[in-house]
């Protein structure tokens, strides 16, 4: 964990977050159960329950059918699981639609877990709703570049930043949401110039995924670093282990085990 942690294992906070803009990378790995939460505990400083989890998890197409009590179940395992890094809860498509639902979806968020804050898509066009949530004593995580639940009105999944003028529509979307009081910003599918011009143009830190090394933070989908997610596997995804591998080959020789009747052998049996 952080150079906090180094010292003694203390909750990260919000603070700790701000603190670590240009002093030291923020690490952050989505999270969706308590078994993982627990495995990932003492390693990074954030963990995100992301709407990605409709996809790897409940095996939709895109992210834009997860819901409020999907989110908040999966957070509430998450927090069962994990004491130390800060934790997020995605608020799903349609849940902020209106600063009035965005408050309301978000407080439940806050009471019906112990999340420490809420990240919603969206660039100066939300800034109200950010706005709307941070008046309201809600942490806002923002979402700019490649946003997944706009993929259908957008088109596709397409990567931003790659010529002058979209730098600086991104760059005025992180201002906005700089102003509107979010505490950091996660950067998706963005070049790298483009980043590292958001990244020098806040005074929050940002969190890249598919955005490249300049940014303050990384944060990637568990799943799809660790080789469990097989149905596609994006250019920025660097695969740590290759976890359907493993449960595979495991799974074949319990399976041979059975059949041979190799297991239970006497060492498990009472
Ligand atoms: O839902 C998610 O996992 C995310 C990450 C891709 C940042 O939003």
């Amino acid at each position: 964990m952080s150079i906090q942690t180094k010292k003694v294992a203390k909750k990260v906070t919000l603070t700790t977050i701000a603190k670590m803009k240009g002093v030291e990378p923020i690490t952050m790995v989505t999270a969706y159960d308590a078994l993982f939460a627990k495995l990932f505990n003492e390693e990074v400083d954030m963990i995100l329950v992301g709407d990605s989890l409709n996809m790897s998890f409940l095996g939709k197409e895109d992210t834009l059918s997860a819901t409020m009590n999907q989110m908040i179940y999966h957070t509430q395992a998450v927090c069962n699981g994990a004491s130390l890094p800060l934790i997020v809860l995605d608020m799903p498509f349609g849940s902020y639609t209106n600063e009035v639902d965005a408050v309301k979806n978000a407080t439940r968020a806050y009471q019906e877990t112990n999340a420490q804050a809420v990240k919603i898509e969206g660039g100066k066009e939300r800034a109200n709703i950010v706005k709307a949530l941070t008046d309201n004593s809600i942490a806002v995580l923002g979402h700019i570049g490649l946003m997944p639940q706009f993929v259908r009105s957008d088109g596709g999944y397409k990567v931003r930043g790659k010529d002058k003028t979209d730098i600086a529509n991104l760059v005025a979307d992180a201002k906005a949401l700089e102003e509107a009081g979010a505490f950091a910003i996660v950067v998706e599918g963005v070049k790298a110039e483009a980043a590292k011009a958001i990244t020098e143009a806040v005074t929050i830190p940002t969190i890249g995924i598919g955005a490249g090394v300049h940014t303050d933070g990384q944060v990637l989908v568990w799943s799809d670093m660790f080789g469990f997610f097989e149905a596609f596997k994006p250019k920025f995804v660097k695969q740590y282990a290759n976890g359907a591998k493993v449960i595979r080959e495991n799974l074949k020789q319990y399976k041979n085990e059975v059949k041979n009747r190799e297991f239970p052998s006497d060492k498990f049996t009472y």
